[in-house]
C-alpha cells in the first residue's frame, strides 16, 4: 500500500493569491525553452528548470522547501509505519518519538536533505508518462498554477487532484505520471527529491 500525504500551504499562513503568480513567474523564468526529459526518465513532454532550484535564494522556492523540511519527518513517520500518526502537520513531531523511532528501528525522522528541485511547465495537452523517482526517498510536488480542467497527478493507483496550493510527498520509488488533458491549460509545479543521510546528524 502507498502511503501519499497531501496538505494545503494555505494552512501554513501563505497567500495564495499573492504567493503562487510571483513562484510561477520565478518557475518560468527559469525554463529552458527546449523540451527536457525529467532527470533519469522519458517525458511525452513536459518542459523543466535546472534541478537545483533548491541553490537560489528564492523566497518563494525557500518557502515551499521550508515547508517541505517541516513536514518530512511526520511524513516519514506514517510512511514507516504505514498509518497516520495523531496530530497535524503543523505540529513538529515529538522528541519522544524521534527517540523511540531512532532506538527502535534505527533511523532518524531529521535525517533527510533536499537534493533536488525544479519546476516544470506542462502546456496543454503536455504530460509525463509513468516514472518513478528511485534511488531518492521522499518526492515532492507543489502546484503553484492549475485550472480546473487540469490531469490530476496519479501516483501508483491513487489520484491526487491537480489543485493550487496543494503540497504532495509521496516515496520516491513509487510510479507516477500525469496524463496529458486536451485544453487543460497551463499547469506549473514545483517538484523535487529528498535523500536519507545519517551523516547528517553527526
Ligand atoms: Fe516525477
Amino acid at each position: 500500500m502507498s502511503l501519499i500525504e497531501t496538505v494545503n500551504v494555505q494552512d501554513f499562513g501563505i497567500n495564495l493569491e499573492e504567493f503562487n503568480p510571483s513562484l510561477s513567474d520565478y518557475i518560468k523564468s527559469n525554463i529552458d525553452n527546449k523540451v527536457v526529459p525529467e532527470s533519469g526518465e522519458v517525458s511525452s513532454a513536459a518542459s523543466i528548470t535546472r534541478m537545483d532550484l533548491h541553490a537560489d535564494d528564492n523566497e518563494y522556492v525557500r518557502k515551499i522547501l521550508d515547508i517541505v523540511l517541516w513536514i518530512t519527518p511526520r511524513v516519514a513517520c506514517n510512511i514507516a509505519s504505514n498509518s497516520h500518526m495523531p496530530g497535524s502537520f503543523l505540529e513538529a513531531v515529538s522528541p519522544e518519538l524521534i527517540a523511540q523511532v531512532s532506538q527502535n528501528s534505527g533511523w532518524h525522522p531529521r535525517a533527510f536533505e533536499l537534493t533536488a528541485c525544479w519546476g516544470i511547465l506542462y502546456d496543454g495537452a503536455q504530460g509525463v508518462i509513468s516514472h518513478n523517482h528511485f534511488p531518492f526517498t521522499l518526492s515532492f510536488s507543489y502546484y503553484s498554477h492549475t485550472s480546473e480542467e487540469s490531469a490530476p497527478l496519479e501516483i501508483e493507483n491513487k489520484t491526487i487532484p491537480a489543485k493550487e496550493g496543494n503540497l504532495t510527498l509521496f516515496s520516491s520509488h513509487e510510479q507516477h505520471e500525469v496524463k496529458g488533458e486536451e485544453n487543460s491549460g497551463e499547469r506549473i509545479a514545483l517538484v523535487g527529491n529528498l535523500s536519507y543521510n545519517p551523516r547528517l546528524l553527526l
